[in-house]
């Protein structure tokens, strides 16, 4: 019997795309399809692959806290514990204009920010697509990529009219890159590894900021590179300067990773470097590293070993291939791939589309969330427009309880993280906020409450008092504070090696 089209309707993606979606019951149509109760019993073995209990849990923050304080011990540890020479937080008085640079995982961003003090600010924008290719091809090019994206930024906004440059004018630069650098002082880094599917050749081993003066070069401009920070260190800062409760700041999106204020005098390997022992300064975690080689601590399933055996760096950034929006997609693209093989899903229906390697974007997981309708009429839209499949009710059903297994284990694991910083500093009985931003965290549906209820079921109700919310923007406005906060140190004469 051919299936009754019971009407049409379209919906519009967060991408911008409409998608027409007719809805119709398939339960009798002509296709064999796994019935309900298969798909129940699937279910139920993916449940205890991908869920995390609080005990698990808590052996997971142990084991993270003990790499956090291995990290701050001993130079070349895994997770790095890099230290950013950012001192302190900002007093919410810097002010002036200045440039930032913000090289994340998806797009180029130039911005000029102006501080106006008071924690208040302005901020003018442009955003430039990476391709691909840019993103393997030589570094070299990509930081002239960034520095002539940079000089029709100032060609265009500052060139004249109010904001143009004074004569004799040197505007202090930010340049967020966020990818592992080992910093022997703020303008310096020394790229550990590429993350976030990046290889551009060339580069690993290399001083990121003395690559991306050379560019820069090239423009002659009045810029000055005064910092190279992370997005977390930026985020920490950025959202301590509008919200001071802020102690930690992580970062959900392509990536993963946190960032928080430690005392100099507990970071044992820079004992030498003359700093005020009773200083505090800023520690980019690079946590999303926890565990890799050996994985001892995280619970893998099969399907994590293929993201990770497939992907440009095996082995490295394990607990951020659990998580981050870059791969959440992936793994559920490889349990369908799995349940195809075993004849369960689609059959005598062609499935190459989905047999792509990251072609099910990890936002498809969000919109089969929060489908709001009792025939999961977006999960319909998702798989008959972008990979032509026909699907029932029941099948739907368990592509959303599917990824709503994958997106707790991710928030939950993120709590972990967050647990382990907050064991380590003592945050527990006072409390703190921890600025959050990234994809995932912005617009996974329910993210931030999973991560709320991973807290509590690692500490109980004392859980309650560690509370996220959304950051400032760090990569923009934090690392143009940071430009300003390292500015006045300078000035002032203070620890002007590092
Ligand atoms: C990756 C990078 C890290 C960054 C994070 C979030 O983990 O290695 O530097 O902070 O992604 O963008």
């Amino acid at each position: 019997m051919p299936a009754s089209r019971r009407g049409s309707g379209s919906v519009t993606l967060l991408t911008g795309q409409t998608i027409a979606i007719h809805t119709r019951t398939q339960d009798e149509e002509d296709l064999p399809h796994a019935t309900k109760k298969t798909m129940a019993d699937h279910l139920r073995k993916y449940e205890s692959l991908f869920t995390l209990t609080p005990q698990r849990m808590r052996m997971i923050v142990e084991a993270f806290t003990e790499t956090l304080e291995l990290g701050l011990n001993k130079p070349n540890q895994i997770v790095p514990m890099i230290p950013t020479f950012v001192f302190g937080w900002p007093t919410g008085e810097e002010k002036g204009d200045f440039l930032a640079l913000d090289l994340g995982g998806t797009n180029l961003r130039v911005c000029l920010v102006t501080l106006q003090g008071e924690g208040k600010f302005e901020i003018t924008q442009t955003k430039y697509r990476l391709t691909e290719d840019q993103k393997q091809d030589d570094g070299q090019k990509l930081f002239d990529f960034c520095a002539e994206c940079l000089n029709t930024f100032v060609e265009t906004n500052m060139g004249e009219g109010e904001g143009q440059l004074k004569p004799g004018q040197c505007l202090p630069l930010g340049f967020t890159f966020s990818y592992p650098c080992s910093q022997e002082r703020i303008d310096h880094g020394e790229l550990i590894r590429w993350t976030k599917g990046f290889g551009a050749g060339n580069t690993e081993g290399r001083d990121v900021a003395a690559m991306f003066k050379k560019s820069l070069e090239k423009f002659q401009l009045p810029i000055q590179l005064t910092a190279l920070i992370n997005d977390t260190t930026g985020t920490l800062i950025a959202s301590h300067y509008v919200n001071p409760r802020t102690k930690i700041a992580v970062i959900f999106g392509t990536g993963c990773n946190a960032a928080y204020m430690e005392h100099v005098k507990d970071v044992p390997k820079i004992e030498n470097l003359g700093i005020d022992p009773a200083a505090e300064m800023a520690i980019n975690c690079e946590w999303g590293a926890f565990d890799s080689f050996e994985h001892e601590h995280l619970p893998r399933t099969k399907y994590d070993t293929i993201v990770d055996d497939t992907s440009n760096k095996p082995g490295e950034q394990a607990f951020e291939k659990l998580i981050s929006g870059r791969y959440l997609g992936e793994i559920l693209r490889l349990v369908l791939c799995e349940l195809i093989d075993e004849g369960v899903l689609f059959l005598g229906q062609n499935t190459y589309k989905l047999e792509r390697p990251y072609i099910f974007d990890t936002a498809f997981l969000s919109l089969m969330e929060s489908d709001p309708t009792d025939e999961l009429l977006m999960v319909i839209g998702i798989f008959t427009h972008f990979f032509a499949l026909e699907t029932t009710l029941a099948e739907r059903q368990f592509f959303r309880a599917l990824a709503k297994l994958i997106g707790r284990r991710a928030a939950r694991l993120s709590a972990c993280g967050i647990a382990a910083i907050v064991s380590k500093m003592g945050y527990l009985e006072e409390g703190c906020s921890v600025g959050a931003d990234g994809s995932l965290y912005n617009k996974y549906p329910g993210f931030a409450d999973r991560v709320h209820e991973g807290l509590q079921d690692i500490f109980g109700d004392k859980g309650r008092n560690i509370i996220t919310h959304h950051a400032e923007d760090g990569s923009g406005v934090g690392s143009a504070i940071i430009a300003a906060m390292t500015k006045n140190r300078k000035d002032a004469g203070l620890y002007l090696h590092v």
